[in-house]
Order: C-alpha cells, then structure tokens, then sequence
C-alpha cells in the first residue's frame, strides 16, 4: 500500500508570536510517498532539486518524525518514503517542517490512523529538533492542521485553530541566503524587559481579536514584533526597505517569516498581495539578490 501526500509550507511566529504561531501556505509545500516495507527499515529517497538531502533516517526530519511514531507505538514497522521537496532548506517557510509533517501524517494513516492529526504534532516537532536543535511546533502545526494555528502551551503540548477571515493573503519574498534556524536562535537575547513584553502580548492579543473578528485593520496594527524582529532582521540584507516596499503597496503588515531571512506581509485582498509581492520582486532584482516570491491564500 502507498500513499501520495502533501503538507503545506508554513509561515511560522507571524509577527509578534514567537514560537507560537503560524500559517499554512496553498498550494506551495513537500509532496512525499510514501509506503509499508517488509522488514523494519526506514528507507529515504529525496528526488529532483534536494536530492542530497540526508537519506539516513536519524539525520532525514521525515525519518524522525516517523521513527518518534514508532517509539510511541512500540512498533518495528518499516516504511520506504520519497521526498519531492518544493520548498527550499533553511528559506523560514517551514521546509523542514512540511517535510516532517507529511511522514508523520502519511505513516499514521499507512498504520490505520492511531494518532489525531493534533497528536501528530509532537511527532512532527522532533523532526524539528533534528534540524534547529529545538522542537518548536509553530511550523509544524498549521502544516498538519491547515489554517492559522496558536501554539498556546508546550509543557502540556496545547495547539488551537484561530478563525481567520478569507480573504486574508499572504505575499512572500525569499532572498536566497541560507539563514540556519539554530543560528538566528542562537543570536536572540534570553531575557525581555516587562515593557517590551506588555506591547508584545497585546499585540499577540490583538492579532486573535482582530483575526477571528475580520477586523483588518486590527491585524494589522498588530503585526510588529518588539522582541525577535529588531535582533534577526540584521541577518536579511534589504529588510527595512522591503518592508517599507510592502507597507506603501499597501500591506496590513509586514515581518519576517520563522527565522529569515522570507518576509511575509498579510494583505486584505489577493490583488493587494500580488502589488506587494511585485515590489519586493522590484527591490531584490534592484539590489541584485537572487529570490523567490509567492502569494498565496492561508489554508
Ligand atoms: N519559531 C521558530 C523561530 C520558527 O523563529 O526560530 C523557525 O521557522
């Protein structure tokens, strides 16, 4: 039996929630198949651009993920999977994480669906250990679940889906420097002054009020992030002036994706994204830095 799935990439922290929350990208995300062996090994091909990704189960996030499955249902059960990465390594949309969840996602339903597709969350998230040294789940969830999604706790590991209004879009730059998540998290301070935390927790309250009530405006005066944005925008050349790009084409907001160096800006409308992601198009090809961008819807 084989099964063909996809997992969305992800735009993780979205301004002002570090770690905890995160957005699924249509349409743009890892494809795996993925199949039952015979015996108990865990067999990787990653194919076409990514091909030298790691094949061995232990380095492989899908491996991970999958062998954190099997530990947890004391099975020896062997699995032969194929990565078609769409998303590059190390871009801050959640490459990893598609990845991840997709062999979680795949094996659990190859196994007769054990696990909730919540539960799989914390088998995904060790896949996310395996590349940044921390099992952050904001990537990992709205790649399993869809939509937008809170990490509300860790320790109990606790994830919500937010209502978000339709036509929220998404438009995304990706210079193509490699930023490493363990790095950019290594640079981030450990300590927050209460100042700085009282403007950031009403801006992560802000942003649920103003995505499950539609308010667009609310959304967007709650997009900015006081604690990681000012320490990791250093890493991304350009990124002032792309987000001034994004703010005149008239985005609601603008910050970096998971760790950078993507930027995202969320827009009321997909014509407004498709502006927004022209002028970052403009201003990279201006300043002569090879990238990517998308827009897309949140699903
Ligand atoms: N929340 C994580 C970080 C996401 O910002 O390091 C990594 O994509």
């Amino acid at each position: 039996k084989k099964i063909k799935v996809f997992a969305p990439a992800t735009v993780a922290n979205v301004g002002p929630g570090f770690d905890i929350f995160g957005l699924a990208l249509e349409g743009i995300g890892d494809e795996l198949e993925v199949s039952l062996r015979d015996d108990s090994a865990i067999k990787i091909h990653p194919i076409e651009e990514y091909e030298n990704l790691p094949t061995d189960p232990d380095l492989n996030v899908a491996g991970v993920a999958i062998k954190a499955l099997l530990k947890e249902l004391d099975s020896q059960q062997g699995f032969e999977i194929v990565i078609r990465k769409r998303v590059m390594p190390g871009s801050g949309l959640g490459s990893s994480a598609s990845s991840s969840a997709a062999a979680a996602y795949a094996a659990n339903e190859l196994l007769g669906s054990p696990f909730s597709k919540k539960e799989l969350v914390r088998f995904a998230m060790e896949g996310e250990r395996a590349t940044s040294g921390k099992a952050h789940a904001d990537n990992v969830t709205p790649s399993l679940l869809g939509g937008f999604t809170l990490v509300r706790s860790y320790g109990p590991l606790d994830v919500v889906s937010i209502p978000y209004p339709k036509e929220l879009y998404v438009a995304v730059v990706h210079p193509q420097i490699e930023v490493k998540t363990a790095d950019s998290k290594r640079i981030l301070k450990r300590e927050v002054a209460l100042e700085m935390a009282i403007s950031q927790w009403g801006n992560v309250a802000g942003l649920v009020a103003g995505l499950a009530s539609g308010d667009f405006d609310l959304i967007g005066r709650s997009l900015e992030d006081h604690i990681v944005e000012p320490i990791r925008s250093v890493l991304i050349p350009g990124y002032a002036e792309a987000k001034h790009q994004a703010i005149v084409s008239g985005a609601l907001g603008c910050n970096i994706s998971g760790s950078g160096p993507s930027i995202f800006a969320l827009t009321e409308g997909k014509a407004t994204a498709e502006k927004v992601a022209r002028a970052f198009d403009e201003y990279y090809t201006d300043l002569g830095i090879d990238h990517k961008v998308y827009v897309s819807g949140i699903n």
